[in-house]
């Protein structure tokens, strides 16, 4: 990430809105959970579309999840009603690794409505990505048993989303939202359309 030739950040962008609404004397209240929604619709359909047409050029691009965290208030200078949405970093590949294990598309595809898998459905559907475990070279896995871990999924909350990994992140989204002025706290929409 810090040695990409480039790296392009999409943000939720309602100052851009706002500054407009205002030089028309239009009301502002696009401050609310459907504005960072569709806003981040908006920044994060843009950013793929970028990440499509620089794969087509054989480049190579990866996105960064942690963006959101980033205080881009400090970094970037961004204004009231912005925040972080995606961040891609785009470069020349220097490797070409084998596609990871993709899960079956039963299990990620619902027709007509949503279908709760069984238990076999889940294992079967996990089963490519369980098998990693065995394939671990013995001092990794030694040092992940050692740390209480005992399976890929153990690894993935126990070893890499830690709670306190989410817990960091959530907050400093949480935040990113407020410093933003984005009013998400303290609604109560049932409340107020009874008043
Ligand atoms: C929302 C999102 C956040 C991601 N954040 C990171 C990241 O922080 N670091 C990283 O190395 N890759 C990140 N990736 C890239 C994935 O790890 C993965 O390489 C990418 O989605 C391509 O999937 P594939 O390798 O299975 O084809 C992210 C991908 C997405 C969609």
């Amino acid at each position: 990430m810090f040695g990409a030739p480039l790296v392009i950040v999409a943000v939720v962008d309602e100052y851009r809105m706002k500054r407009w609404l205002e030089l028309n004397d239009a009301p502002f209240y696009n401050n609310q959970p459907v504005n960072v929604f569709i806003a981040f619709w908006d920044a994060v359909i843009a950013l793929h579309n970028v990440v499509v047409a620089a794969e087509s050029l054989g480049l190579g691009t990866v996105y960064i999840g942690n963006v959101l965290s980033l205080d881009l208030a400090a970094i970037l200078g961004t204004p009231e009603y912005v925040i972080p949405a995606g961040m891609v970093c785009i470069g020349y590949p220097d490797e070409a690794p084998p596609q990871r294990p993709r899960l079956p598309l039963e299990a990620v595809v619902h027709r007509n409505c949503y279908r709760i898998p069984t238990d076999d459905e889940v294992r079967a559907a996990h089963r490519e990505r369980d098998a990693h475990w065995d394939g671990l070279p013995e001092a990794r896995r030694q040092a992940l048993l050692a740390q209480g871990i005992t399976n890929t999924a153990q690894r993935v909350t126990l070893g890499h989303y830690t709670e306190a990994f989410i817990e960091g992140e959530s907050r400093a989204i949480v935040r990113n939202l407020k410093q933003a002025k984005f009013r998400l706290t303290g609604i109560d929409y049932e409340e107020e359309s009874q008043a």
